[in-house]
């Protein structure tokens, strides 16, 4: 059962593309109607992805996804089509036509307020008298009431199944439980289950719209496994989540720090710093840092001084660079992370240490720098041929030039010496992209085929003139409320045929063309496609000329293609009847 049209008209209506998108892309550079921004689907460092707010469609000039706001949310938010509709809905308040069709959906709502219920349970448990080691653990490390209130900081009683018995109690049910990572299947096969947070001070990871999505829970005071974390659900993905950007993302400092430890965040937010995020105990991943770079263009990455920190804060660099955010890297000296430097410095020798940290460039030459003992001779040219390796890949000459009189100094050569060399691996890296994009580059045939392999179109031709008649049905609808004169199955493409007979379906009964309405029947590198295709300007001063063009493309190209099969088959008979004589007469 489709929802209906009125609905759909009210939810697309009260959706405004541009302010549903802004929740995830910075929408800045304006042009005409047309607002720019990042694309969210790929890594990309100038802005290709356009929403335009007098179609309410969006569209990327670079990937080539594109749709109205239902198909973006699908794509984003990763739901299916109903889902999105839902999710809509719930953004504005609007209530969804009555039906049970979607499984999954349900199944996360109600897997999302087990979690939060469960984090309700924790955050109690931590009040109550049983939470007395956590509270004691808590005080142990300087955390405030004010900070368990705003990451809502919780306690697992130690015990089998507080939880299990406080949620069974509310209605949720022991495979709701199991899903949710929450309860543990007995391995005696008595159809038990336990609690799998025990004993443990609790933080609730809390996505960007406020949902309590999982938990990461440490153990109190020292012994194995630290930390136990939710395993994946339906609706925890850890590499697409951070810890306490909820709370980042409404900060005014105009830059994220991005530190290792949950404790080094609380700490951080304490200190004034309401800017941290971690990653959820795993590395930096390429879906974080673009989550990131929704919310700021600059981050600063305070990992741990250790050696694993700092290797995975170099892995970072190179993740969050290809976004184009400006990265800074704080070298921390005489604490191991920066909840033990801010206890034993305070919060003004942090944000000392903020002003004073490295760009990522001067960052990595003094890590090179570490590397090699530049009194050695060998090692020097070693040090260099790195370093004018990081210095050619900079976009600006003058930041190549400034770098060059750094690392001169560093080695104690010239900086005309090192700027030669630069000059030199700048040319084998313009090459190299070079021939990169000419690989990419598509044929000009090429780039008329949509990007999606399975809608290749068999003839060119007429398929640039059935997108023309569909832009047309888009844009003028009237013309085709007349006598029909092409048919869907005159199109050499099938699913332009699709488009065409679907619009001209709804245009005929009297409704209008619009994408939402669409995306139910179609899947959404389909919808990219229309999207595509009614992006194209459209010159509408002869739109009636330009249809009976189209037209007659369409019935030529049409006629074309039969009298070749046609032939094709006279040369087959041709040769069949040849060799039979062959036979007869052999
Ligand atoms: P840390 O060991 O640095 O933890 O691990 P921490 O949060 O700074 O805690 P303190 O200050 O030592 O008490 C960094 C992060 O790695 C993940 C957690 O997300 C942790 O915050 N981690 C660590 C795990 O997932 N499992 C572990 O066993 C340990
Ligand atoms: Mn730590």
């Amino acid at each position: 059962m489709p929802f209906p049209e009125s609905f759909l008209q009210e939810l697309t209506d009260r959706n405004e593309i541009s302010e549903v998108v802004s929740g995830y892309v910075r929408l800045t550079k304006k042009s005409g109607s047309n607002l720019f921004g990042l694309c969210p689907f790929h890594s990309e460092k100038t802005p290709s992805f356009s929403v335009s707010t007098d179609r309410q469609i969006y569209h990327c000039f670079g990937c080539g996804k594109g749709g109205g706001v239902i198909n973006f949310i699908m794509e984003i938010e990763n739901l299916s089509y109903p889902d999105a509709v839902r999710f809509l809905a719930r953004r504005v308040g609007l209530s969804v036509p009555e039906d049970e069709r979607d499984e999954n959906y349900s199944k996360r709502e109600r897997m999302l307020s087990l979690n939060r219920d469960a984090a309700r349970f924790f955050h109690e448990q931590l009040k109550a008298p049983a939470g007395q080691a956590a509270r004691d653990y808590v005080k142990k490390r300087e955390i405030s009431g004010a900070m368990v209130t705003s990451f809502g900081l919780g306690f697992a009683p130690d015990s089998w199944s507080s939880l299990v018995d406080a949620m069974l109690a509310r209605g949720y049910t022991k495979p709701e439980l199991l899903s949710a990572g929450l309860a543990r299947a007995s391995k005696n096969g008595s159809g038990g289950i336990y609690d799998t947070f025990r004993n443990r001070l609790m933080f609730p990871v809390i996505d960007v719209r406020g949902s309590v999505i999982g938990f990461s829970g440490r153990i109190l005071g020292e012994g194995e496994p630290k930390y136990m974390n939710s395993p994946e659900t339906l609706v925890f993905d850890k590499s697409r989540n951070l810890f306490a950007l909820n709370l980042a993302k409404k900060s005014k400092k105009g830059y994220i720090i991005l530190s290792e430890g949950n404790v080094d965040v609380v700490s951080l937010h304490q200190a004034g710093f309401d800017c941290a995020v971690a990653s959820l105990g795993t590395s930096l991943t390429p879906e974080q840092a673009r989550l990131i770079s929704r919310y700021t263009s600059e981050v600063v990455i305070a990992y741990d001084g250790d050696a694993a920190g700092q290797k995975a804060a170099q892995r970072a660099i190179g993740i969050l660079e290809k976004l184009d955010l400006k990265v800074r890297v704080l070298r921390m000296t005489g604490a191991k992370d920066p909840d033990e430097f801010i206890k034993k410095f305070g919060a003004p020798a942090f944000e000392n240490l903020l002003s004073r940290s490295e760009n990522h460039v001067e960052y990595r030459l003094s890590e090179l720098a570490e590397k090699y003992d530049l009194s050695v001779d060998e090692s020097r040219i070693a040090f260099l041929k790195d370093a004018t390796g990081v210095i050619a890949a900079l976009p600006s000459s003058v930041s190549r030039e400034v770098y060059a009189h750094k690392v001169g100094e560093m080695a104690k050569v010239s900086a005309e010496a090192v700027l030669s060399e630069v000059a030199r691996a700048r040319k084998s890296l313009i090459s190299k992209a070079k021939k990169q994009q000419e690989r990419e580059q598509l044929s000009p045939i090429k780039a008329q085929q949509p990007r999606e392999r399975s809608l290749h179109f068999e003839n060119i031709r007429s398929a640039a003139a059935e997108k023309g008649i569909i832009s047309l049905l888009y844009y003028e609808p009237s013309l085709f409320l007349g006598e029909q004169r092409i048919l869907a199955e005159e199109f050499s493409s099938p699913v332009l045929g699709r488009f065409y007979s679907e619009l001209l379906s709804r245009i005929r009964s009297g409704a209008q063309p619009s994408l939402s309405a669409l995306s139910e029947s179609f899947t959404n590198d389909e919808i990219s496609l229309l999207t595509e295709i009614v992006s194209q300007p459209q010159m509408l001063a002869n739109a009636d000329k330009a249809l009976d063009d189209y037209i007659n493309i369409i019935k030529t190209e049409r006629l074309a293609a039969e009298q070749n099969t046609n032939s094709d088959s006279i040369l087959r008979d041709f040769a069949e009847r040849k060799r039979r004589s062959k036979g007869y007469g052999g």
